[in-house]
């Protein structure tokens, strides 16, 4: 309506000028009847008597008629964010205005290299705690724990939710539960980020578990979303930021303050993309698909995994790469050093980050023989 209402404004000076040399080509078009539902409701707001009823529209009213929100869904404050990026902005400064016991962050040693930035330029202080073992290219489970029971009271923590990024290392089930009742007895606020979810697993349930039992737990959440892996809407920028909180009074309250955060950064989010996932999400047989192709996407890069190491070993390699196939989702911490990923960039034109990390959905079939016989050549 309004966009036909802007164009007929942008046309009448332009029909002004050409009036004399024809009529309108549309003076024959009839109005169209009402849309058998919705026009109901048109004349249902159209009627100024008290006692009107709208039985027309197929939407679960409360005894009051008005709309029903359910409960638990009030408890959740959700904003849409401008994708994983910019819905942990908000979350870093939502936290730097509202969370007054502390400033510190504290991240996984290594964390993906924008929550540095995001965080610090949000005004908050980055600490670190172990997370990840060179030696064994696996979880440092104990160092991890050891310095989380140190952090002071009332920090935030960071946590990947599932297929940590860079090291394709997530913690098991089991230690997810230690995790969590440790950062409860340590009162700590989660961060938890959660960029690739179905990519660890291939199944957007298993893969949102932690998040799940932290919340489970009584343990104060806040979680930042990104859409664009698991829906491949990278352009899209679709992504969103939820604060759990006790009751829907203080989310209301919490609502009303991340709109005002919102309002002078950019105003509104774009539209296109969070509609297309809200489409994909609310459509039965298009979530239905879109779970079909998440777990499509999530083996392709386990089997690529799996052919790695068993090209390695036709290679002749002696190394144990057993991590390769241990780790999950987009990213693969090798292990390779720096001298050695050069060679791989210099003599077989491979690119990666100089840290060793791999990203396993750039490998496929017809390459992974080459990538096998080039990681051979710089590691034997
Ligand atoms: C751990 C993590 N968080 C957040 C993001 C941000 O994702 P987006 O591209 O949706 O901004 C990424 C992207 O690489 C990521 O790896």
């Amino acid at each position: 309506m309004a966009l036909l209402h802007t164009r007929r404004l942008l046309a009448a000076p332009r029909l002004a000028s050409t009036a004399a040399r024809a009529s309108s080509w549309w003076s024959h078009v009839e109005m169209g009847p009402p849309d058998p539902i919705l026009g109901v409701t048109e004349a249902f707001k159209r009627d100024t008597n008290s006692k009107k009823m709208n039985l027309g529209v197929g939407a679960y009213r409360d005894d009051n008629g008005k709309p029903y929100v359910l409960n638990c869904v009030r408890k959740y404050v959700t904003v849409q964010g401008i994708s994983g990026t910019g819905s942990l902005r908000i979350g870093a400064n939502f936290l730097q205005r509202f969370f007054k016991s502390s400033r510190d962050v504290y991240l996984p040693k290594p964390s993906w290299g924008n929550h540095t930035p995001i965080f610090r330029d949000a005004g908050m202080q980055l600490q670190a705690y172990r997370y990840y073992d060179p030696k064994t290219c696996s979880l440092d489970f104990s160092g991890a724990m050891d310095d989380i029971s140190k952090i002071p009271e009332k920090s935030i923590i960071l946590l990947h939710a599932c297929a940590h990024n860079p090291t394709g290392v997530d913690p098991r089930q089991e230690q997810w539960k230690e995790l969590a009742a440790l950062v409860k007895k340590r009162n700590l606020l989660v961060y938890f980020d959660m960029a690739y979810q179905g990519f660890a697993s291939g199944d957007i349930n298993r893969d949102a578990w932690a998040v799940r039992h932290f919340i489970e737990q009584g343990i104060n959440v806040v979680l930042s979303q990104s859409y664009a892996k698991n829906m491949g809407l990278y352009g899209e920028r679709a992504g969103a930021f939820t604060v759990i909180c006790s009751d829907a009074e203080e989310a209301k309250r919490v609502e009303s303050q991340l709109k005002i955060l919102i309002r002078p950064m950019y105003s509104n989010p774009p539209l296109n993309g969070a509609r297309i996932a809200s489409t994909i999400l609310n459509t039965p047989e298009l979530r239905k698909e879109w779970l079909v192709e998440v777990k499509g996407m999530a083996d392709r890069i386990i089997g690529m995994r799996t052919q790695l190491v068993s090209n390695l070993k036709k290679e002749g390699s002696s190394h144990n790469w057993q991590h390769i196939t241990d780790q999950i989702g987009m990213f693969c911490f090798t292990g390779l050093k720096p001298e050695q990923v050069e060679r791989l960039t210099k003599e077989f034109s491979i690119y990666m980050t100089k840290d060793g990390r791999i990203s396993v959905a750039g490998v496929t079939s017809g390459n992974v023989g080459y990538l096998a016989h080039a990681i051979h050549q710089v590691t034997k």
